[in-house]
């Protein structure tokens, strides 16, 4: 029907982990040495979280029903040690991952991954594996596969906007609150 899509915007969306500031720094400081050895590009400071949940292109008269969704989830704290290096080689990222997934994060993962699957969106069937990318367009594997272990006792869950802006992407956020 001509113009019945007339007044939809979309944004791209995905929910985040956000770290707090000082842990970004830490991991902002890894990313150099990482970009370093992949010859890739560092993710920018402000820019590193873990995502919860893609959802990619939706609607934005949608983002009202998901902070709904996203409020009944539950807000306990979740306390990750980061310390294992990889990378994912056709999407050209290197990552830090948690040592072990604590049950708080497998709960809030199910429960939110459950309630936007309930509500119609489409997500990733590939079990979840938490990560923060550190840089993007790898040529090569990390040399390191272990660090120091990063502490990451607080975060926030957001729904996060990415918008394309030059030279990369810049991340909005919708909507947030601290878990624990
Ligand atoms: P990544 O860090 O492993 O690339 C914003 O793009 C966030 O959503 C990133 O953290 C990205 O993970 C994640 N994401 C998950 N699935 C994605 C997809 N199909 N396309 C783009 N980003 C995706």
């Amino acid at each position: 029907m001509p113009g019945a899509n007339s007044s939809e915007q979309r944004l791209r969306l995905f929910f985040a982990l956000v770290p707090p500031r000082e842990v970004q720094e830490r991991l902002a400081a890894l990313g150099q040495q990482l970009a370093v050895e992949t010859r890739g590009r560092a993710v920018p400071c402000e820019n590193l979280h873990a995502t919860l949940a893609f959802l990619g292109d939706v609607d934005t008269r949608k983002v009202r029903a998901l902070e709904r969704l996203a409020r009944m989830a539950p807000r306990l704290a979740i306390d990750l040690t980061l310390c294992e290096i990889g990378w994912f080689r056709r999407a050209q990222v290197a990552w830090i991952a948690p040592s072990s997934v604590p049950v708080s994060l497998r709960l809030l993962q199910d429960r939110v991954a459950e309630a936007l699957r309930t509500a119609g969106f489409a997500l990733d069937e590939r079990p979840y594996r938490p990560h923060v990318t550190l840089v993007r367009k790898c040529k090569v594997a990390p040399l390191s596969r272990e660090v120091d272990p990063i502490g990451w006792p607080k975060s926030r869950l957001a729904l996060v906007s990415s918008v394309s802006v030059e030279g990369g992407v810049r991340y909005d956020e919708l909507f947030g609150w601290s878990l624990g």
